[in-house]
Formats: C-alpha cells, structure tokens, sequence
C-alpha cells in the first residue's frame, strides 16, 4: 500500500475487499466436500450479505488520525476483526430465541437458511476467527507482542461479558419489563452497542500509537486506550438511539431488517422512553460529547512531539461520527 492519504471510499473499498477474500481453512475430505461447500457459504453470508462497515471503517480512520496512513495497512486486521464480531453478534442477536428476525442486511437471516444450530455455528465460527485474525496483525515496527496484548485485552473487552454481551444480557432480561428507567436504558445501550465501537477506537488507536518512533510511557498508552474507549461508548450511545429511532420510522425495505420490530416485541427503547425529538436531542448530545472527547485526545501534547501532521484523518473520522446522525438505515 502507498502511504498517500486516501478518502473514505478507498477505505471502503479497502474493507470491502478483505471480507471479499474471508474464507474457511478447514481441511476436509472428498465424503465430507458437501459439507465443507455449506459450510464455507454459511460462514461468508451474513458477512458478504453487506451492511454499513462502520466499525472497521472508524477503526481505519482512529489508526490514521493517531499514525496516518502507515497505521492503515496495521490496523486492517482489527478493522476486519471487529466486521467479524458484530456479524456474529448480529446473527445471534437474530436467533429465534433472541430477537427472532426473518431479515437483515436485506437477506433472509442466517439460521433462515441454515437452519438455527449452524446460525449458531456461524457466529461461534465468525467470533473465534476474529482472534486469529489480531494475531495475524502486520506491525509496522517490531513492538508487537506488547501491542497485540493490547488489542486482544480492548477487542475482548468491548465484545465480552463487560461489554457486548452483558448488553444484550440486559436487553433480554429488559425485555416486557413493565418499567425502564432512562439510566437502565443507557446502560443497556451503552454495553450492546457502545463497547464494540469503543474497541474500534482503542484497536484503530494502539495500531496508530505502534507507528511512532517516539517511546510512549506505558502510563500514558494506557489513558489514550481509555479516552478511545470512551470515545466509542458515545458513539454508540448515540448510534443506538438513532437505531431506535431508524427501527419506528422506516420500512424493512429502507433498513435491509425488519422494521417496527422492537414494538412487536415489547423491546423498552429510546424511542419508547423518550419519543422521537427528545430521543434526537440525546442522538446528538452524545455524539458531541464523542467528538469534543476526541479533539482532546488529538490535542495531547505528545501528539506535538511526532510532528505529523494526521489532521486529514481527524477530520474524516469527526466527520464521518456526524454522519451517522442523521443515516437512513
Ligand atoms: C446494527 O448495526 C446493530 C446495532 C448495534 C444497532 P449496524 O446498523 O451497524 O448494522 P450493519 O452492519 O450496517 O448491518
Ligand atoms: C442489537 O441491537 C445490538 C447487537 C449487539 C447485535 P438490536 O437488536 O436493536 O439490533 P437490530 O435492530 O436487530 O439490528
Ligand atoms: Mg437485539
Ligand atoms: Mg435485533
Ligand atoms: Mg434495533
């Protein structure tokens, strides 16, 4: 890869290329060739089925604000990592004996085609590889094992039962409930949906952080992992109401997934708790916390001493993290 800066669609096309090329490496003989073709489809579908890519490209651009395009060409094992954990997180999410759709990412789902124990499969097989692939990182300088043990610890972290996991832990467990309160609310979304995007962050930051020449004290790696973190958890804040309210507007057509499906279930929502202009403002609010956290973090002093310039990518990632503000499905 040239270090030129690039614009948000080559990094899309970056993405779109690596889960282009996902494939199973099982080994298999000729009796069990039938299963091994089902099984590769059944792993590459709900990947290659489409969706947005907002993680692995916010995980692109964090590695370039932080190590400019060098830290790309780091970072795209995270980036598809992270792509890896959601797409399982949104096959299980769409099991029958969860959110039990029928669609998503304008498919039938998963267990629709494979039935529900292979869906299972599925997301096991897609969370497992995602680890494999952080250890296939391609550093740019030889740190490695100090800053793969980093993205390991952030990328369980966000998906794990402190993070992912414990949110739709509680969004089952919330589910019917008679009474929500606001902060329940906020920390179901913050963990389901907010950890992940905070290990975009961090992963995309400790790739960018593993350019520099200049040494960082363990103390101040640590805060910069933390603030990424934090960072994320308010996109997803954010991210989640506009779900919310995307999920009570929009028809499955505009979605891809089934629309007006958290009424039906009797899911507690922002919208439920809130309405709609109020849960806009909360959208909003928490996605400017998300970007005044940000511009302290490019702010840091030390960030002074690389002297290089990694503006472009600030900018890009700021402005992409508005964008979704105001995205239609
Ligand atoms: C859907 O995520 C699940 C939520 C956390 C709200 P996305 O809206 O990013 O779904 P895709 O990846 O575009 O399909
Ligand atoms: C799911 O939230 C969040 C995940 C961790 C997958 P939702 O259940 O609201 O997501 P959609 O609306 O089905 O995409
Ligand atoms: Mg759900
Ligand atoms: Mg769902
Ligand atoms: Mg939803």
């Amino acid at each position: 890869m040239s270090y030129s800066l690039l614009p948000i669609e080559s990094l899309l096309k970056l993405i779109a290329s690596d889960i282009e090329k996902c494939a199973i490496a099982a080994d298999s003989i000729a009796q069990c060739d039938h299963f091994y073709s089902e099984i590769s489809k059944a792993y590459t579908y709900p990947l290659q089925a489409g969706g947005k890519r907002i993680r692995p490209l916010l995980t692109l651009l964090c590695a370039g604000a932080l190590g400019g395009s060098e830290a790309l060409e780091v970072a795209q094992k995270s980036a598809l990592a992270i792509e890896k954990i959601h797409t399982y997180s949104l096959v299980h999410d769409d099991l029958p004996c969860m959110d039990n759709d029928d669609l998503r990412r304008g498919l039938p789902t998963t267990h629709k085609v494979y039935g529900e124990a292979k869906a299972l499969l599925v997301g096991d097989a897609l969370l497992t590889e995602a680890f494999s692939l952080l250890a296939k990182t391609v550093w740019h300088k030889n740190q490695n094992a100090l800053y793969l043990s980093h993205l390991i610890e952030d990328l369980a972290e966000g998906a794990g039962a402190s993070g992912m996991i414990w949110g739709q832990w509680l969004d089952i467990s919330l589910t019917g409930a008679t009474h929500v309160t606001w902060e329940q609310m906020e920390c179901v979304h913050k963990n389901k949906t907010g950890k992940l995007l905070g290990s975009c962050l961090a992963l995309g930051g400790i790739c960018g952080i593993s350019t520099w020449e200049q040494t960082i004290s363990q103390q101040d790696l640590y805060s910069f992992r933390k603030k990424m973190k934090e960072a994320g958890v308010f996109i997803g804040l954010s991210f989640q109401i506009r779900d919310d309210i995307l999920d009570a507007t929009k028809t499955n057509e505009e979605l891809g997934k089934t629309a007006g499906k958290d009424e039906i279930q009797n899911k507690f929502t922002a919208v439920k708790l809130l309405g709609i202009e109020k849960a806009e403002e909360m959208s909003l609010f928490y996605t400017e916390k998300s970007i005044n956290l940000l511009n302290e973090i490019f702010s840091h002093p030390f960030l002074k001493t690389l002297n290089k310039d990694h503006s472009h990518y600030q900018k890009l990632l700021i402005s992409q993290i508005k964008q979704l503000l105001s995205r239609e499905n």
